[in-house]
């Protein structure tokens, strides 16, 4: 395990259009375990691959822990295949945008398909700060950030 580098807003890694992960192997296995430490770290709720430099499509998300118990959860190639039509104004942080908060509007639901570490196939509904977060890292990956599409507080 190994703390990672964050990366901040202006670095052009948090711009691109993150690549699919194509094999499941010990590297991304590595990357995945350095980035839950990154993120409990930094301490965050949710850190994705671009945020540490690596342009492929994986984030991880803990949404619980620094209120209760952890509930790590990890996206590989992750996707939205239904959404809420109804949004709500939420206020969101970001690790690579630091001292920064944003309210932004998200579907009050997401419905989500995603690979986990080995690979395996995964769908879930997800709603209040699980679905935010899992927009909020999914925006990420193709190089979107809480200042393009948020309001500062
Ligand atoms: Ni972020």
């Amino acid at each position: 395990m190994a703390l990672l580098n964050l990366r901040f807003d202006g670095d052009p890694v948090l711009r691109g259009v993150a690549v699919p992960v194509a094999s499941f192997d010990a590297g991304l296995t590595t990357l995945i375990s350095d980035m839950f430490e990154t993120m409990y770290a930094a301490p965050g709720r949710g850190l994705a691959a671009p945020q540490v430099g690596v342009s492929s499509r994986v984030f991880v998300t803990d949404v619980t822990w620094k209120d209760a118990k952890r509930t790590p959860i990890v996206f590989v190639n992750p996707e939205i295949t239904a959404r809420a039509e109804e949004t709500s104004i939420g206020t969101e942080a970001c690790l690579s945008i630091p001292e920064r908060a944003f309210d932004v509007a998200r579907p009050v639901w997401v419905a989500a398909r995603w690979r986990d570490a080995q690979g395996a196939g995964h769908e879930a509904r997800f709603e209040g700060p699980q679905a935010i977060c899992f927009c909020h890292e999914l925006d990420h990956l193709n190089g979107v950030l809480i200042t393009d599409h948020g309001v500062e507080r």
